[in-house]
């Protein structure tokens, strides 16, 4: 083989005049007055070849028989582009490679769709054929990067004294939230391991055993509900430490996204970062990770609208529901249709309806403002700050939706308005999270975080009287309103540990089976510690713009959680089923 002395993007004018060997894909092919030019393709870039039937017939013949993605070797001389044909935007566009010898590595059937055009096919189809979707340069770019931030990651924690440790995915349950990805054990049927929803028992454990501090970058398993933003199998950079506190994880987390920043974008990050409470952020923009790159607050009126004749919001306040709203203004004024659209979007979000009045000096109007009289309109407009041309929107309903929808619209106007300025980046880390929430359906608390999240200490005395108004030693890291990390400071007492499992309802029986090596740990000296993780295919996707987590990770499953390109899951043999001691029901 034709073995190659440089990459397809290497070859510059220092070159001209040498007898070089080139290896990739032939990306394009164009005949120009009897000369055949084609674009040579590998990793690194492009360069251009030419077959010249004057100096070599067949050697010409040759070069037009190759077809798009034929992987070649050819043998060449560099020259000088004529004049009028140097392409500035390619690094090798000044010089091409006059072919003296061409050896065919591969032919390739036509690919399922073009590489180079603009027009991308299916999600399906892309998945499907990924090792032909890498080969575009905005999927290499994106991998290429990925590698290039976790490079810098690495680099991070090693030199702050971090140690690299690996954890078993064979393992137990950890509980995040979600299902757990099973798997059969043949040397113990009827038993199963669970694949780690997170390494938050081990690397607690890591701790335990003295390692001070810990970090991995590593494979997460969770059988959820998939939305675009979530895969079943995802990467977190996990971290660990001894004897810190909330500041020394945050510190550590702001200096490793600043050296990524400032190594990978080529861009300064001021830290710290703003620090929001979760009470602040519910009550101000309705989500837990609120979009910080714009304004657009909404504001609580319930006690304002406790007076007025309005059926829709008389009944929601008796049911103890509550009325919460924003202004917005643009350039030219909401139509009839526009708010349609809004109220649509609300309703998505479990809203029964949106009530929107503009404000026409100093007063409101739309078709429910009747019901509004001249004072309790003059004090919402005072609350919401509006003025006139402000569209006012107010929806009623129990906290959970009306602060759901009203999030959900807060975002669409904030892009819809053009208020989100691009290449922003705004960090925010969200704290004092309660350490419990209810369960609608059970009627059971559930951790907010997972179960061995520390309360803050001021709130021990309310753990078992109030537990849902104690809060959490948790802190969440939102970028530009989505949750890329999340952790805490742990408890480190096997006895405030078995308190909360008794809080969360799991009984000491079942602790100690789910658990028992943990509070086992924690009788030989433990110190107090606490960590973090952050979600690095969100993080990769955020700082590189794009539009999923699917384009920053190399193989993807679909929303159903399958890999379209292997086909998996799969049916297994009866064989496999009978060692595993496995009998399936049948299922329709
Ligand atoms: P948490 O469950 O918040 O914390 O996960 C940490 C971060 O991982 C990302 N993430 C996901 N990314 C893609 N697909 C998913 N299905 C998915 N689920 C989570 C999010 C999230 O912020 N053990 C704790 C961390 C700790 O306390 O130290 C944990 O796993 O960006
Ligand atoms: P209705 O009386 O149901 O026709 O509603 C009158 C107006 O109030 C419509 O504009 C609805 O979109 C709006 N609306 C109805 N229910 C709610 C609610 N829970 N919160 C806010 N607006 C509502």
């Amino acid at each position: 083989m034709l073995k190659r002395t440089h990459t397809c993007n290497e070859l510059k004018a220092a070159e001209i005049g040498q007898v070089i060997c080139l290896n990739g894909w032939v990306k394009s092919r164009r005949d120009h007055g009897g000369l055949l030019f084609i674009d040579l393709r590998d990793r690194y870039g492009l360069t251009q070849i030419v077959f010249n039937p004057q100096t070599n017939k067949s050697l010409h013949q040759a070069g037009e028989q190759l077809k798009p993605e034929y992987v070649i070797a050819v043998k060449g001389t560099v020259k000088q582009r004529p004049d009028g044909t140097v392409n500035p935007k390619l690094d090798t566009g000044e010089i091409e490679v006059a072919v003296t010898e061409l050896e065919v590595l591969s032919a390739s059937a036509t690919p399922p769709f073009e590489i180079e055009g603009d027009d991308l096919p299916s999600s399906e189809i892309r998945l499907k054929y990924r090792y032909i979707d890498i080969r575009r340069q905005e999927m290499k770019d994106n991998l290429i990067n990925r590698h290039r931030i976790t490079q810098a990651i690495r680099g991070y924690f090693d030199r702050h004294g971090f140690i690299d440790l690996e954890t078993p995915y064979l393992t137990k349950s950890t509980p995040e939230g979600a299902r757990d990805y099973l798997v059969p054990s043949r040397m113990f049927p009827g038993q199963f391991f669970a694949l780690p929803q997170s390494p938050q028992l081990f690397k607690q454990l890591f701790m335990v055993a003295g390692m001070d501090k810990y970090f991995q970058i590593v494979r997460c398993f969770r059988d959820a509900d998939l939305r675009s933003e979530r895969q079943p199998e995802f990467t977190q950079v996990d971290v660990e430490m001894s004897f810190v506190d909330e500041k020394d994880v945050q510190g550590i987390v702001e200096g490793m996204a600043t050296e990524i920043f400032d190594r990978v974008l080529n861009k300064k990050l001021e830290t710290p970062f703003k620090t929001i409470t979760y009470q602040e952020a519910m009550a101000s923009y309705g989500t837990d990770k609120p979009d910080l790159r714009f304004g657009l607050p909404l504001v609580e009126v319930t006690d304002l609208m406790k007076g007025i004749d309005f059926k829709v919001f008389q009944s929601v306040i008796k049911q103890g529901g509550i009325i919460k709203g924003l202004k917005a203004k643009r350039k030219d004024p909401f139509s009839r249709k526009d708010i349609d659209g809004l109220t649509e979007l609300v309703k998505e979000y479990g809203a029964k309806g949106l009530v929107a009045l503009k404000v026409e000096n100093g007063k409101l109007s739309g078709a429910v403002a009747k019901f509004f009289k001249p004072e309790v309109q003059a004090e919402l407009i005072k609350k919401l700050d509006a003025g006139d041309g402000d569209l006012v929107m107010m929806v009623a309903d129990q906290p959970g939706v009306a602060n759901l929808s009203l999030a959900a619209l807060r975002n669409h106007l904030g892009e819809k308005l053009g208020l989100i300025k691009s290449g922003e980046f705004n960090f925010c880390w969200v704290v004092d999270f309660p350490l419990f929430v209810l369960d609608q359906e059970t009627k059971k608390l559930t951790s907010k975080h997972h179960p061995f999240t520390a309360p803050h200490a001021d709130d021990l005395a309310r753990l078992e009287q109030e537990p849902l108004t104690v809060k959490a030693r948790a802190y969440d890291l939102v970028l530009n309103g989505e949750e890329v990390a999340g952790g805490s400071i742990r408890i480190h007492s096997a006895e405030l540990q078995q308190k909360i499992f008794k809080l969360l309802g799991i009984s000491d029986s079942e602790a100690k089976e789910k658990f028992g090596f943990l509070l086992e740990a924690f009788k030989y000296g433990v110190p107090p510690h606490g960590g973090i993780a952050i979600g690095l295919d969100r993080f990769v996707r955020l700082l590189l713009g794009r539009a999923s987590i699917r384009e920053v990770i190399p193989f993807p499953k679909t929303t159903s959680s399958q890999c379209l390109l292997t086909g998996a899951p799969e049916k297994v043999d009866q064989k496999q089923l009978d060692e595993l001691g496995l009998d399936l029901k049948d299922k329709k």
